[in-house]
């Protein structure tokens, strides 16, 4: 596989002259307590305008460029800081600019891994946005060229940054509360209908769509929806590109429920139960999934709702949660419903204890691109890799599931107590939703036994699944292999 060493990244793109990589070393002698941090913001229709914010917040930084392939939004983000800022329609030039010292990356999921790798080996540290990978592959790429070149990653988990979730987490890991029986987390979030096109659908002339597509095969999109056009955004439910909305919102709290477990690596099962029901439209990814993880610790369950509640408005809530995590344990269990809070209740329901919190992820970032200490990151690149590799492992085990017909997966699932409890209330969830399972197609994922050491996937399944652990890439835009 091709390997994009510096030198020859920095003779691929057209400021090479620049010399633009410092080596840690020569980092660290230049930047100090004084030092301005110059950061150029990747990606700027949604989240990547919060990044402008949150970076122009913390003090001695400033926003000095910005990289979007779609020259509208470039251009109003560009007028919105006002003169002086650079604008870059190619992240690769903005790499080898010598006056960016950090990037922060909010593109779709398929260009994060080698927009991380690229960063590295140009000496830019990177702030890069959840989940770090498309692939289980990639994103062990993007940890060894993160190690290897010796740059501050800090990924998009922000959940972590809070004095409360760290309290929390403290708080069951100095066993108050008894071991951990379940590690819940809920993704239920109101996703409609993308319509549906009877084609493929045009480019604006303002995308350049050849590198937003990058390591993606180049097809014109298909799918138009009203809200986001042909291309932004509703990228995450095609497969391509996003992760559906285990890897979208879901990857947050399948972070937090692994964090709880104390768990480091992958599970050594999978099962995943879902489908796109409720509507026919445009889109790949399942609105309705179960995902069972196996940890010697406890299992760690994942849930994701699209399709409303059953008063046909607001979303569905398991104790009080829509979008958060429960964590069980023997004698109580935690509560997190919102970003940066928790509550510790007992067995009755009584409260015992509340951890309250706010984002300091940016700031850590900024803090430790600074100190150097990569021990200090709140969101480290390791972690948001095993994390986002649980929500692909969830991914494949439905990819290569079947479509079972009513009852059919309730009866298989009976071995597996926990599970067969979230897919009743899973089943019961679309009935009130008036999916008729009888007609729709649910999919009963594969059964995946994993090695967690290798990161891959062991006995029967194997042949098939490892094929799934990575993508073809398209040239120029291959990851290279950097981990040995
Ligand atoms: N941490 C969080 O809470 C949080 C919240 C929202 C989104 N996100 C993450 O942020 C990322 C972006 O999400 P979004 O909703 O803003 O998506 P979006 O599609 O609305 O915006 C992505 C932007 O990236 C640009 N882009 C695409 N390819 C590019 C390239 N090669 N170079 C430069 N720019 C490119 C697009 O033109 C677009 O402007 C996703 O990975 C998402 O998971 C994180």
């Amino acid at each position: 596989m091709h390997f994009l060493t510096r030198r020859n990244f920095l003779k691929t793109t057209t400021l090479a002259a620049a010399g633009a990589a410092l080596s840690a070393r020569s980092w660290g002698q230049v930047v100090g307590a004084n030092h301005t941090i110059r950061a150029a913001v990747v990606g700027l229709n949604g989240r990547g305008r919060t990044h402008v914010k949150n970076l122009n917040a913390v003090p001695g930084v400033r926003v000095v460029a910005l990289c979007d392939v779609d020259a509208m939004i470039l251009r109003k983000n560009a007028q919105e800081l006002g003169a002086g800022i650079k604008t870059y329609t190619d992240i690769r030039e903005l790499l080898a600019a010598s006056d960016i010292d950090v990037i922060s990356v909010a593109t779709p999921n398929h260009w994060h891994a080698l927009m991380g790798i690229w960063a590295c080996q140009a000496g830019k540290d990177v702030y890069m946005e959840k989940p770090i990978s498309h692939n289980i592959w990639e994103g062990r790429q993007f940890v060894a060229a993160a190690n290897k070149s010796r740059r501050v990653v800090q990924a998009g988990t922000q959940i972590r940054s809070s004095e409360g979730l760290i309290e929390a987490v403290a708080y069951v890991r100095s066993g108050q509360l008894g071991k951990v029986t379940a590690a819940r987390g809920f993704c239920y979030k109101r996703r409609p209908s993308l319509g549906q096109v009877t084609g493929p659908q045009a480019v604006p002339a303002n995308i350049n769509y050849d590198l937003w597509s990058g390591p993606a095969p180049l097809i014109a999109p298909h799918r138009n929806s009203a809200k986001n056009g042909p291309v932004h955004y509703d990228w995450h439910w095609f497969w391509a590109y996003g992760n559906g909305d285990v890897g979208n919102q879901g990857i947050h709290q399948m972070d937090i429920a692994r964090w709880f477990l104390g768990e480091a690596g992958l599970p050594r099962h999978t099962l995943s139960v879902g489908g796109r029901l409720g509507y026919v439209d445009d889109g790949q990814t399942p609105n309705t999934q179960t995902i069972v993880h196996d940890y010697a610790t406890a299992p760690l369950i994942f849930e994701v709702r699209g399709l409303p509640g059953a008063d046909g408005a607001a979303m569905d809530k398991y104790r009080g949660v829509s979008i958060g995590n429960v964590i069980d344990c023997e004698h109580g269990y935690i509560v997190s419903d919102s970003y940066f809070t928790a509550s510790a209740y007992d067995l009755n329901g009584r409260l015992l204890k509340e951890f309250k919190g706010t984002d300091r992820l940016m700031q850590n970032f900024i803090d430790v691109v600074r100190s150097r200490k990569t021990a200090e990151l709140y969101g480290p690149l390791e972690e948001a890799h095993v994390s986002s590799s649980l929500c692909h492992l969830g991914n494949i085990s439905h990819q290569l599931g079947q479509s079972v017909v009513a009852g059919e997966a309730q009866a298989k699932l009976q071995g597996q107590p926990l599970l067969a409890e979230a897919h009743g209330r899973m089943v019961e969830h679309l009935a009130s939703n008036q999916v008729d399972l009888a007609k729709a197609s649910l999919t009963l994922g594969v059964p995946l036994a994993i090695d967690p050491k290798r990161e891959c996937f062991i006995g029967p399944e194997a042949a098939t699944a490892n094929a799934l652990l990575t993508r073809q890439y398209r040239a120029p835009f291959v990851v290279p292999a950097v981990a040995t």
